[in-house]
């Protein structure tokens, strides 16, 4: 099949897979990451279908919306073969969606340009404006408080007080969303996430002030 018939049926098929989620990865999230993605292909001379292609299906695999991450990634290789998609390209895809998340990752650098401009994208989508907007709306889909003054920083929690859930919706911009701009891959994306991290600490200083009136 040729690639622009992919990229429409790639679209259509996240737009079914994840039409009911509300924990932060419903259409609306892959529609920016792949908006991202394209222009960051652009920017970095990279190939723009795997970019695309990659962006559009990444979060069908999540482990939150299968059975497991292995059942996530082999549906989206079934669907690569259903769809009759290059075989190198395909693999390419789904060797980006198995590596890109937080987890996966972390320490190691995505093997290919395409990669590594996915992941931003992605990544770039969990800071600012957005990025607020989704951690709080994570939060209360996972039933945590959005901020708890009495709280050590996630540094300084034990073990069994993070897994307890006693983590919050401002906790986790400590424990993940300040790391992110310095894991950026690409130097158009380390500019964006730059922006994106000095507004996300303009607006914690002004939620605190907020908080307590009274300092
Ligand atoms: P993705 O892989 O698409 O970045 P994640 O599953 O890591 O998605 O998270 C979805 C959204 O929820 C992101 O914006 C992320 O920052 C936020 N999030 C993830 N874990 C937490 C948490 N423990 N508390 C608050 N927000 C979270
Ligand atoms: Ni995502």
């Amino acid at each position: 099949m040729n690639r622009s018939a992919i990229i429409a049926g790639a679209e259509k098929f996240a737009r079914n897979e994840l039409a009911a989620d509300s924990s932060g990865h419903d259409w609306w999230h892959v529609y920016r990451v792949t908006k991202l993605a394209h222009k960051l292909a652009a920017l970095e001379n990279a190939d723009v279908f795997i970019c695309t292609a990659a962006a559009l299906l990444h979060d069908v695999a999540d482990e939150k919306l299968n059975p497991s991450k292995e059942a996530g990634i082999a549906k989206i290789d079934g669907w690569l073969k259903e769809n009759r998609a290059d075989e190198d390209d395909a693999a390419h895809i789904v060797e980006i969606i198995s590596t890109m998340s937080y987890g996966d990752s972390a320490g190691r650098r995505m093997s290919t340009l395409e990669g590594q401009i996915v992941q931003d994208a992605d990544r770039l989508d969990a800071l600012g404006a957005i990025g607020i907007a989704r951690t709080f709306a994570f939060s209360g889909w996972k039933g945590q408080l959005m901020h708890d003054p009495g709280l050590p920083p996630r540094e300084n929690m034990t073990k069994e007080e993070y897994r307890s859930g006693k983590s919050t919706a401002v906790n986790h911009f400590y424990e993940k969303l300040f790391r992110l701009k310095e894991l950026m891959n690409t130097a158009a994306a380390r500019q964006m996430a730059e922006e994106r991290h000095r507004f996300m600490e303009d607006y914690l200083n002004q939620f605190y002030e907020e908080w307590d009136p009274s300092d």
